[in-house]
């Protein structure tokens, strides 16, 4: 027998940056997401004889070549190992998975990989186990066990995570244009779980937690006003600020490099000459995220054609 399952990756505009609980990646803060849903991973799980978990890439005729470090093998098969537990299995997998989005590429590949594995591991678990299948809602609790920002992704078009409880907001954008502006394809050198690790030490750390619940109070009412000006204003202070939490941390590092800065000031130039722009937003990554309104199309086509194209890959 074989299974399969796939799940979206997401952006986050207010972030989850710390974390209250690291065993259980329950978040100091909440946090509100956008899904991409053409980001993409795929998993296949299919009975193996012995003992012993397996991985290896999914090989998709025409997709793009996929690999995963010592180190990210294993926390993928401790995720598998968890979800078996649950469901009192032993008998051993093989799992084979893949993004259809380069990889290294910023674009939040643990929350899209995490949750296709829990769909995927759950399903195959239920039919083996002759056990009912999980709620999205215990698919994301589940999920968030292995990385917190994939609860967000069994949600669509927005999500919002606090503590352990994902909801879909009402927001009255529902279908933004996202685009990804790599500047860097490298490999970060420091990932996201050890980024949550380090802010702590931040002295803007204690008092971070009240900044991010301001921010989402206030974007949520911009976009309830239908004042993207302003969400825009509040999506950059909230990026601005985990990024002071990485460079005052007692281990501090950047992800801000003067390229990036040159984009992010050509960035602000269209705002400044259009009076109107998208929202703009950085992860844990060189790697800059915009999003368009539907009917600033055009704008992003000149946008891109004029800074981008020949200069950075766009995805
Ligand atoms: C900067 O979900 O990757 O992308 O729970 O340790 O796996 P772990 O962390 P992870 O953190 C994501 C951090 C972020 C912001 C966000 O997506 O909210």
């Amino acid at each position: 027998m074989s299974w399969f399952a796939q799940a979206p990756s997401n952006i986050a505009l207010i972030k989850y940056m710390g974390k209250k609980d690291t065993e259980q990646n329950i978040p100091i803060n909440p946090s509100l997401s956008y899904t991409l849903s053409n980001l993409l991973s795929s998993v296949n799980i299919e009975e193996h004889p012995g003992k012993k978990d397996f991985w290896e890439p999914l090989d998709i005729p025409g997709a793009l070549p996929f690999s995963l470090s010592k180190e990210g093998q294993e926390r993928y098969l401790n995720h598998l190992t968890r979800i078996k537990a649950i469901f009192n299995h032993q008998g051993a997998m093989m799992v084979r998975s893949t993004n259809n989005f380069p990889q290294g590429a910023g674009l939040a590949s643990s929350a899209s990989s995490f949750a296709a594995l829990t769909k995927c591991a759950v399903k195959a678990l239920s039919d083996l186990t002759h056990k009912e299948i999980f709620s999205t809602e215990a698919m994301a609790k589940l999920s968030r066990l292995g990385s917190g920002s994939s609860c967000r992704s069994f949600f669509t078009p927005w999500a919002l995570w606090d503590e352990t409880t994902v909801t879909v907001p009402d927001i009255p954008y529902t279908e933004l244009l996202h685009q990804v502006i790599i500047v860097n394809h490298e490999e970060k050198k420091v990932s996201s779980r050890e980024a949550h690790r380090r802010i702590t030490t931040s002295p803007n750390y204690p008092t971070r937690s009240a900044r991010a619940i301001q921010n989402l109070k206030a974007l949520r009412h911009a976009f309830q006003d239908k004042d993207w000006k302003s969400a825009y204003h509040v999506c950059w202070q909230e990026f601005q600020d985990i990024h002071a939490l990485f460079s005052t941390c007692k281990e501090p590092f950047s992800y801000i490099t003067s390229e990036t800065k040159n984009l992010l000031t050509r960035l602000q130039d269209l705002w400044q000459t259009e009076n109107d722009g998208p929202l703009i937003t950085m992860d844990a990554g060189p790697n800059i995220h915009v999003l368009y309104r539907p009917d600033q199309a055009s704008m992003a086509k000149q946008f891109k054609q004029k800074h981008l194209i020949g200069n950075h890959d766009v995805f």
